[in-house]
């Protein structure tokens, strides 16, 4: 209807000058007289300006004032010219509002006083507030002067929009032809005579209905690409039950370290310990446990092998870079760079930003003669891939690695370093036994997936992405999110 009249009008006239006149004129709906407006000027029919009007516009009240007289005049107008009349008589002769409003109003203004009785102060009064609303009802009032006389009950300030200017576009017809939208065998044979839909190459699409990848299967897929594109080789991770032995003893982590208790480390009740071990291995590990060697002391103390026979849910993907680095040990030495991402599980307590099981990251390296210089320029070459190329490192311990240094990246969104991940240079207790040749270095680093994900994904709360609480539409939705694009 108002697509017609504003097309059929526009065909025989200049213009439309205002929108709302053109509305009122018309019977229409403003506001649906707006929306094709807006429609037909994206399409370029027409070509319209935008008319904002602000004004001020009387309330009931105000109304009410402005054609009767405001209430303090009619008090005033029953008091007497001369000698006085008693407040009970004036408020049966006066309607209630008024004689409300007006008792207050008009000693206020000193037009009567108010003792016992009540008289007229002045002979004469002007009723302005019916003036000033007067002026309001015909537009004549500025702002500054209502503002001034600020009674805002009578008056309020209306807000207005539509269009003015209203004239044919590049595109006019005086009706609106329907697009082609499909590339039909007859469409395209018509194609001269047809107006073809632009694409909208911005539009989102239809969301896909079938399986999701959840986003920590899309960030340790890019974690993935990195270490192949770095000539990495992935370490097999399908053992999530390990043994004491390869998570901690063959790391040269003491028995009585902290982290093999049970507050730390979920143990197996049900096969509660291994069924076997390399036995020749084993007793290389235990003496460098029990008494040291290569240049070491040991620890000095008993090592117990039922301590090292516990299965447990391994804590670190370290265990499985200790099997295959004994595995490596075996054969003619070759230097090789594995790498792993998957689950660990930790007994810890839950909260906002760690959970029982998480992934971890891990990258090694072995060579003759690697130094520390290796490492720290694997990490800033591998971090550096992640968009993180501002790198510190800080001296950390951990019981298998010697030096050890924690990576810290500069993160210019929270403007300060945060820490990224854990490093050092496996020590000689751990690969000595193993059998690797001495001038053999190995070099590594771990980290977590979550909290990448976390900061790629703008999650503050683990639970959210990983868990029984997970959001399984959030799963559908969820963008890629580029490593080292958005991060960087
Ligand atoms: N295993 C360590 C951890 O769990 C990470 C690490 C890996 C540290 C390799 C040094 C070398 O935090």
């Amino acid at each position: 209807m108002a697509e017609e009249a504003i097309l059929g009008f526009l065909q025989n006239n200049d213009e439309i000058a205002h929108s709302g006149y053109f509305a009122a004129e018309h019977n229409l709906d403003h506001e649906e007289v707006k929306n094709v407006i807006k429609s037909l000027q994206a399409f370029r029919y027409i070509e319209a300006k935008v008319l904002k009007r602000e004004f001020f516009g009387l309330t009931d009240e105000g109304k009410k004032y402005a054609a009767e007289g405001s209430p303090e005049f009619h008090f005033f107008s029953a008091v007497p010219e001369e000698g006085t009349i008693s407040m009970d008589d004036l408020q049966r002769m006066l309607d209630p509002f008024v004689f409300n409003v007006g008792s207050k109003q008009a000693p206020k203004k000193k037009w009567v006083a108010i003792g016992q009785q009540v008289s007229r102060t002045v002979q004469h009064v002007e009723d302005k507030v019916k003036e000033m609303l007067l002026q309001i009802q015909q537009g004549l009032v500025c702002f500054r002067t209502i503002i001034e006389n600020s009674k805002p009950d009578l008056y309020n300030l209306w807000k207005w929009s539509g269009y003015s200017e209203v004239k044919k576009g590049p595109n006019y017809a005086p009706k609106r032809r329907s697009l082609a939208t499909d590339l039909t065998r007859e469409n395209l044979q018509n194609w001269q005579e047809l107006d073809f839909k632009e694409y909208n190459v911005n539009a989102k699409g239809q969301p896909v209905d079938s399986g999701h990848l959840h986003p920590l299967l899309k960030v340790r897929k890019q974690f993935k690409d990195i270490f192949c594109q770095m000539g990495f080789e992935e370490m097999p991770t399908n053992n999530f039950v390990e043994s004491s032995f390869w998570n901690f003893d063959a790391l040269f982590q003491p028995q009585q370290h902290p982290a093999r208790d049970s507050h730390d480390t979920f143990f197996l009740k049900a096969p509660s310990t291994t069924r076997e071990l390399p036995e020749d291995y084993v007793a290389r590990v235990k003496q460098v446990h029990e008494s040291g060697g290569y240049g070491s002391r040991g620890y000095n103390c008993e090592w117990k092998r039922e301590e090292a026979n516990k299965n447990l849910l391994r804590t670190h993907t370290t265990a499985v870079s200790s099997r295959m680095l004994y595995a490596l040990a075996k054969g003619p030495f070759t230097p090789k760079k594995y790498f792993s991402i998957d689950r660990v599980f930790r007994n810890e307590a839950v909260d906002k930003t760690h959970l029982a099981e998480f992934h971890q990251i891990e990258g090694v390296v072995c060579d003759r003669g690697l130094t520390l210089g290796d490492l720290i320029g694997v990490l800033q070459e591998f971090f550096s891939r992640l968009g993180m190329s501002n790198l510190r490192f800080k001296p950390a311990y951990n019981p298998y690695t010697e030096p050890s240094m924690e990576i810290f990246s500069y993160h210019a969104g929270l403007e300060k370093w945060v820490e990224i991940g854990n490093s050092g240079m496996f020590r000689p207790e751990m690969l000595q036994p193993m059998g690797l040749p001495e001038d053999v270095r190995v070099i590594a680093w771990g980290l977590s997936l979550e909290r990448p994900t976390m900061i790629l994904y703008k999650c503050d709360n683990i639970r959210e992405l990983f868990g029984h609480k997970v959001d399984l539409k959030k799963v559908k939705e969820n963008p890629i999110c580029r490593i080292g694009i958005e991060s960087a």
